[in-house]
C-alpha cells in the first residue's frame, strides 16, 4: 500500500512541462487580417485582405470551367496515390502553358517539372533544392515581396538578400536601383521575380526593362527564379503574361518556376501548382526532377491528386481551356473597372492627393500608399480590413462598397500632405 503510494506521488509529480518554452508565434500578416475580419460584426465590414477573388456583389467564385471539368470527370476516380512528383500531364501542361509549347527547352524536354502544392509548396521545394545544390548562393527577393517568400527562404536557410524594386514617390517601378542592385550582386546570385502582377505592388517591369534585366543577368551569369503565381491575370491573356519568362528563355537563361492554379483558376483551397527547372539536356533534366522528389518525397510524400487532374482536364479540353480563357478576361476586367471607378470615387470626394497608380497597377493588387497609420485608421474606424503595407485586394471591393471605401480613404488621408 505505502509503495503504491509512493509511486503515485512519483508519477503525478513527474509530468513535465515539455511545452514552457513556446511562446505564441506572430500572426501572418496576410491570414490574421482574415481572422479579425470574420470577429468582426459590423455590417458594412469590407476585407481586401488576402487575395482571393470575389463576384460584383462580393461572393467567392467557382470558375464554370471548373464546374464542367468536375462534371467531365465525373465525380471521384481514384483515391490512390499520385507518383512523388505528381500527375505527369498536369506537369506537361504547365510547362507548356509558361514556356510555350514550342520552346526549345520544351521540344528538348529539359525542364524538370514536378507537381508541388501551390505557389507556396513549389517556392519551398525550390530554396530546399538551392540550399542543397547551390548553398553558397543567396536569394535576392524584391522589396517589397509577397511577405512569405520571407518565411519561405528563411526556414530553408537559404541566405536571403534584397533588391530595390519599388519606388515610393513614383509608385512604380525603382528601375535604376534595381539595376544597379542586380549589377553589384556578387556574379551567380540568384534572383526572384513576380513573372507578372507583382505581389503586392501590381508594379512589373515593361517589355524593354525585362530584356535589359536579362542581357544584365547574362553578363553576371544571375539565376532568375520566377515566382508565377498570376499568369493570365495581369492582362487577361496568359501568353502575354509568360512574356518576362519568354524573353529570358529565348535569352538562354536556365530559368526555375514556381506555378500556381490558386488565383487563375480560382483553385485556392486545392494545392495545385508546379515546380520547374530549366536544364541544359534531358538528362540533367531527370537528375534534377530526381533530386526534387527526393526533397517531397520526406515533407508530404506526393502532392493531392484531386485538383491536378481538374487543371489538367482544363487545360487539355479546346471547349473548357477556351472558357477558361474567357473568364479570366472577365475576372480581370472586374478588377480594372473597380480600379477605375476606386480612383474616380476618391477624386469625386475632393482628394487633392494623385490616385493615378490606382489605376496604373496591374494584377489584384494595389499598393496604395497609405501608412500603417492610416490603415489601422481604417480597420478601426471604418471596419475595412487589408495588409498594414497598404496593399488592397481590389478583388475584394464591389460597386456597393466602393464609395463607402473610398471616403474612407479620403478621410484618414485628406489632412496629409
Ligand atoms: C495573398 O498574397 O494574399 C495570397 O497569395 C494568399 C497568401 O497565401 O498569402
Amino acid at each position: 500500500m505505502a509503495a503504491f503510494m509512493v509511486r503515485k506521488r512519483w508519477f503525478s509529480g513527474s509530468s513535465i512541462d515539455w511545452w514552457d518554452g513556446v511562446k505564441p508565434a506572430a500572426k501572418d500578416p496576410i491570414f490574421a487580417i482574415t481572422e479579425a475580419f470574420l470577429a468582426d460584426d459590423c455590417p458594412s465590414k469590407i476585407n481586401l485582405g488576402v487575395g482571393t477573388y470575389r463576384d460584383e456583389k462580393g461572393r467567392p467564385v467557382i470558375l464554370e470551367c471548373v464546374r464542367r471539368a468536375e462534371a467531365k470527370i465525373g465525380g471521384v476516380q481514384t483515391m490512390e496515390y499520385l507518383p512523388i512528383g505528381g500527375d505527369p500531364k498536369l506537369v506537361q501542361e504547365t510547362i507548356k502553358l509558361a514556356y510555350g509549347e514550342n520552346s526549345d527547352a520544351v521540344k528538348e524536354n529539359r525542364v524538370a517539372g514536378i507537381q508541388a502544392l501551390s505557389g507556396t509548396g513549389s517556392c519551398r521545394l525550390f530554396a530546399e533544392f538551392q540550399r542543397r545544390f547551390r548553398p553558397e548562393s543567396p536569394m535576392y527577393l524584391p522589396i517589397p515581396t509577397w511577405s512569405n517568400h520571407h518565411n519561405i527562404w528563411r526556414d530553408a536557410h537559404v541566405t536571403q538578400r534584397t533588391f530595390h524594386y519599388y519606388h515610393h514617390q513614383s509608385k512604380g517601378l525603382d528601375f535604376g536601383k534595381l539595376m544597379e542592385d542586380v549589377k553589384n550582386a556578387p556574379d551567380s546570385s540568384f534572383f526572384l521575380f513576380h513573372a507578372c502582377a507583382h505581389n503586392p505592388t501590381g508594379v512589373d517591369p515593361s517589355e524593354e526593362q525585362w530584356k535589359e534585366i536579362s542581357h544584365l543577368f547574362k553578363v553576371k551569369k544571375h539565376f532568375p527564379f520566377f515566382d508565377v503565381a498570376y499568369q493570365g491575370f495581369a492582362s487577361g491573356d496568359p501568353e502575354k503574361d509568360a512574356r518576362a519568362i519568354r524573353i529570358f528563355l529565348e535569352d538562354g537563361h536556365k530559368i526555375a518556376c514556381a506555378h500556381s492554379f490558386s488565383k487563375i483558376m480560382g483553385l485556392y483551397g486545392l494545392r495545385v501548382g508546379c515546380l520547374s527547372i530549366v536544364c541544359k539536356d534531358a538528362e540533367q533534366s531527370a537528375a534534377v526532377k530526381s533530386q526534387l522528389q527526393q526533397i517531397a518525397r520526406p515533407i508530404y510524400s506526393n502532392p493531392p491528386v484531386h485538383g491536378a487532374l481538374l487543371v489538367y482536364t482544363i487545360l487539355t479540353d479546346p471547349d473548357l481551356r477556351s472558357l477558361w480563357l474567357a473568364e479570366l478576361k472577365v475576372m480581370v476586367s472586374r478588377i480594372n473597372v473597380m480600379r477605375n471607378l476606386l480612383r474616380k470615387s476618391i477624386e469625386n470626394f475632393g482628394s487633392l492627393h494623385n490616385w493615378e497608380h490606382i489605376t496604373n497597377q496591374i494584377g489584384m493588387f494595389c499598393y496604395t500608399g497609405l501608412s500603417p497609420e492610416q490603415v489601422d485608421r481604417l480597420v478601426n474606424e471604418f471596419h475595412i480590413y487589408m495588409t498594414r503595407s497598404g496593399r488592397i485586394s481590389m478583388a475584394g471591393i464591389t460597386p456597393a462598397s466602393v464609395d463607402y471605401l473610398a471616403k474612407a480613404i479620403h478621410e484618414v488621408t485628406k489632412h496629409d500632405r
